[in-house]
C-alpha cells in the first residue's frame, strides 16, 4: 500500500425516483472505474456518496403521490441502493442525507461560515400560495423568462436560456400546483457571500492542472459575476438552521444543494465513525498526500466548482474576509471536478416524465452489469454529449466483449484444460511469444496513466487493443495445429494464458464481475475484484435504520501489474463469460421505448 489517499466523491442521486442509465453513466461508472484502478495500484481509496433526500425534488414527488417526503425518500433510497450495488459500484459508504450525522455536519459548516462572516441574514420577497397560505418554493413557480421570453421558465432558473432566476423576476408568475398567482411576502433568509470568494476561488481554479477544458472554462466563467446566494429556504423538509429563533421553526431549512454537497464530508465522517476510528476521515481531508476527485454530470458543475469550494474556503477562513478554520479543522478543496457530459437516448433527451428512459433496474433485469459498464466506459459521454443506441450497445457487446475478449478467454482456457488440464509449463520462448508478453505487461503503465487522469475511453480502447493483439497471436500460432509438437503447443498456451491474465487485470476496473469469473477460470481462488454489499445499519445517533452500500475492498487480490501465472494450476473447461445478445433485442427495445412514450 502506498501512502497516497484518494477521496472519490460521487454525486448524490436525488431520491425522487429510480435512476436511469444516463445518471449512472455520468456519476456512477466513471467513479467506480477510477476507484477500482487506484485500489489496484495500491492507493488508499475512500469512495463516498448517498441519496440526496431533501428539498423540492422530494416534496414535489411526495405531493404528486399524496404521501410524505419521508416515504418517498425511504422508498427510492432503497431502490437506488439496490441498483447501484447491482452495477458493482464499490462505495466504501453509500449513505443518505437524512441521517442525524449529516444534519450535524451540515450545521457545523453553516456555523463555521457564520463565525467567519461569510453568511449573513437578509430579508427577501418569498412567494406564498394565497389559497393555502403555504410557502411556494422557487421551482413550484412558473412564468415567462425576463431574459429570453421563454414561457415555461421556473422560479429558480430558465431551462431555455440557462439563466438563474428569482421568482420575482418572472413575468406573469403562476403556481405549478394550482395555477394561482402567488403573493410575495417578506421572508428572512441567510445568504452565502459568494462575492467574498471571487479572488480565492479564482486562485484555486488557476492552480488546477489536468481538468477537462470544458469544466475548467465553465467554472472560471462562473466567477465573473458572483452574487450572494440564499443558504436557506422556506420549506419544511431539510436540515434545520442551527440558531436560536430558527432551530425550531418548521418553515425554514438549509437549501438542499447546500446540505447535499456537505454530504461528501459527512459521509466520510460517518464511514470513520463506523470503522471504529472516528478520526480516520482526516486522512482524506487533511493530510498533504490526499487528493479528492468529484464525479458528476455537467448540470452539477456549478455546485462542485463554485458553491462547495466557497463553503470550504469560508469554513477554512480563506475568503476575502479571512477567519480561521472551524472545529473540524481545515478541510481540503477538490483536486479535480471530473464532470461528464450528457447521455441521450436514441437521439432524444432522457426524461422520466416523458418516459424517454431506461431505468437501471430494468436494464439489469435483461442485461449484465458489465455490458452496461463497458458501453459507458468505451462509448459514454466522457467529454461530449453522446447517444445511447440499442444497436450500438448490441454491437459493442457482441463484437467486442463476446467475440473479442470473451472468445480469447474461452479459446485459451478450453484448449489448455482439454490438452493439459492445467496451466502448461512453457519451454523456450520465441520472438513472437516475447513480443506478446512485452505488449501485455508494458500496457499497465500507459493505461494506468490514462485511468489516473480519467481518460477512461482511451484506457478501455487501449486495453481492448491489447486483447486484439493476443487474439492475433493465438490465430498466428494456431496451437490447435500443434498436436505433433506438444512442447511448443504448451509454450503457446502458457503465453496466451499469461496474456489473458494480464488483460484481465487491465480490464478489471471496467468489468469487475467478469474479471472475477476469468480469475476463477484461470484457476484462481478467493476474491479478485470485490463486489459491494448492502447492509442494514442503525443510525449512529438514534435516527431511523437504513440500508448502506459498503464492502471489504482492501483484501482483494487484484493488483495493477502483470503477475506470473503459476504452471500446474488446475484448469477446468470454461463456461462463457459474456452473453451474446440476439439481434432481435434492438427492435424489442425500440418498441418498448415507443410503447412507453405517450
Ligand atoms: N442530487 C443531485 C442530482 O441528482 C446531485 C447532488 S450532488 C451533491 O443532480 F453533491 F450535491 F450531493
Ligand atoms: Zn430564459
Amino acid at each position: 500500500m502506498s501512502d497516497r489517499h484518494i477521496l472519490t466523491a460521487v454525486a448524490w442521486p436525488y431520491a425522487n425516483g429510480p435512476r436511469h442509465i444516463g445518471h449512472v453513466s455520468g456519476f456512477g461508472v466513471p467513479s467506480d472505474v477510477f476507484s477500482r484502478y487506484h485500489r489496484m495500484a495500491g492507493d488508499r481509496v475512500l469512495m463516498v456518496s448517498g441519496t440526496d433526500e431533501h428539498g423540492t425534488p422530494i416534496t414535489v414527488a411526495a405531493d404528486a403521490e399524496g404521501v410524505s417526503p419521508r416515504e418517498i425518500a425511504d422508498r427510492n433510497n432503497r431502490i437506488i441502493v439496490g441498483d447501484l450495488q447491482a452495477l458493482g459500484l464499490s462505495y466504501d459508504l453509500f449513505t443518505r442525507t437524512t441521517t442525524v450525522n449529516h444534519a450535524q455536519v451540515s450545521q457545523e459548516i453553516f456555523l463555521g461560515l457564520l463565525k467567519n462572516g461569510y453568511v449573513f441574514p437578509q430579508t427577501t420577497l418569498g412567494a406564498i400560495s394565497p389559497s393555502t397560505g403555504r410557502t411556494l418554493p422557487d421551482r413550484y413557480i412558473e412564468g415567462t423568462c425576463p431574459i429570453c421570453g421563454y414561457d415555461g421558465a421556473r422560479g429558480d432558473q430558465c431551462d431555455n436560456c440557462g439563466n438563474q432566476l428569482d421568482p420575482t423576476d418572472l413575468i406573469n408568475p403562476v403556481s405549478r400546483i394550482n395555477g394561482e398567482t402567488p403573493r410575495f411576502v417578506e421572508s428572512e433568509h441567510y445568504f452565502l457571500d459568494l462575492p467574498a470568494f471571487t479572488r480565492s476561488l479564482g486562485d484555486w481554479l488557476d492552480s488546477r492542472r489536468g481538468w477537462r477544458p470544458n469544466v475548467l472554462n465553465f467554472a472560471k466563467n462562473l466567477l465573473e459575476d458572483l452574487k450572494p446566494r440564499s443558504y436557506t429556504r422556506d420549506i419544511d423538509w431539510g436540515v434545520p438552521i442551527p440558531l436560536d429563533g430558527w432551530r425550531d421553526r418548521p418553515d425554514k431549512r438549509i437549501y438542499v444543494w447546500f446540505d447535499a454537497v456537505v454530504g461528501y464530508l459527512s459521509a466520510s465522517i460517518e464511514w470513520a465513525r463506523r470503522s471504529g476510528d472516528a478520526d480516520a476521515w482526516r486522512q482524506w481531508w487533511q493530510s498533504p498526500d490526499a487528493d479528492a476527485y468529484y464525479f458528476m454530470g455537467k448540470d452539477n458543475i456549478v455546485f462542485h466548482a463554485e458553491i462547495w469550494p466557497a463553503q470550504l474556503q469560508g469554513y477554512n477562513g480563506e475568503g476575502d474576509k479571512g477567519g480561521s478554520p472551524g472545529s473540524l479543522g481545515r478541510l481540503a478543496l477538490p483536486t479535480e471536478v471530473v464532470s461528464s457530459e450528457f447521455l441521450t437516448m436514441e437521439g432524444r433527451k432522457f426524461s422520466s416524465s416523458r418516459q424517454v428512459v431506461i431505468y437501471v433496474r430494468d436494464f439489469l433485469a435483461r442485461y449484465d452489469p458489465d455490458a452496461l459498464r463497458y458501453f459507458v466506459a468505451v462509448a459514454g459521454p466522457e467529454t461530449q454529449d453522446t447517444d445511447f443506441t440499442w444497436s450500438e450497445f448490441l454491437r459493442r457487446n457482441n463484437d467486442e466483449l463476446v467475440a473479442g475478449w470473451g472468445n480469447l478467454v474461452n479459446r485459451t482456457v478450453s484448449m489448455a484444460a482439454k490438452n493439459v488440464g492445467a496451466v502448461p509449463t512453457p519451454g523456450d520462448l520465441t520472438d513472437a511469444d516475447r513480443a506478446l508478453l512485452a505488449s501485455t505487461s508494458s500496457a499497465f503503465g500507459p493505461i494506468g496513466d490514462l485511468l489516473a487522469r480519467n481518460r477512461q475511453k482511451a484506457a478501455a480502447t487501449e486495453a481492448m487493443r491489447v486483447v486484439g493483439e493476443a487474439n492475433k497471436y493465438l490465430s498466428d500460432q494456431a496451437p490447435w495445429k500443434l498436436k505433433e509438437d506438444p512442447a511448443r503447443r504448451d509454450t503457446v498456451l502458457h503465453t496466451a494464458l499469461q496474456a489473458v491474465s494480464d488483460c484481465n487485470a487491465l480490464l478489471t476496473p471496467f468489468l469487475p464481475h467478469s474479471a472475477q469469473k476469468v480469475h476463477e477460470l484461470l484457476g484462481g481462488t478467493g476474491v479478485w475484484s470485490p463486489a459491494p454489499r448492502v447492509e442494514e445499519v442503525t443510525d449512529l445517533d438514534d435516527g431511523s435504520p437504513y440500508p448502506v452500500i459498503t464492502g471489504d475492498y482492501g483484501d482483494a487480490q487484484a493488483v495493477w501489474a502483470s503477475r506470473p501465472l503459476p504452471s500446474g494450476t488446475p484448469l477446468s473447461p470454461p463456461t462463457p463469460v459474456f452473453r451474446k445478445l440476439d439481434e432481435s433485442i434492438v427492435a424489442e427495445e425500440l418498441a418498448r421505448l415507443e410503447g412507453n412514450a405517450p
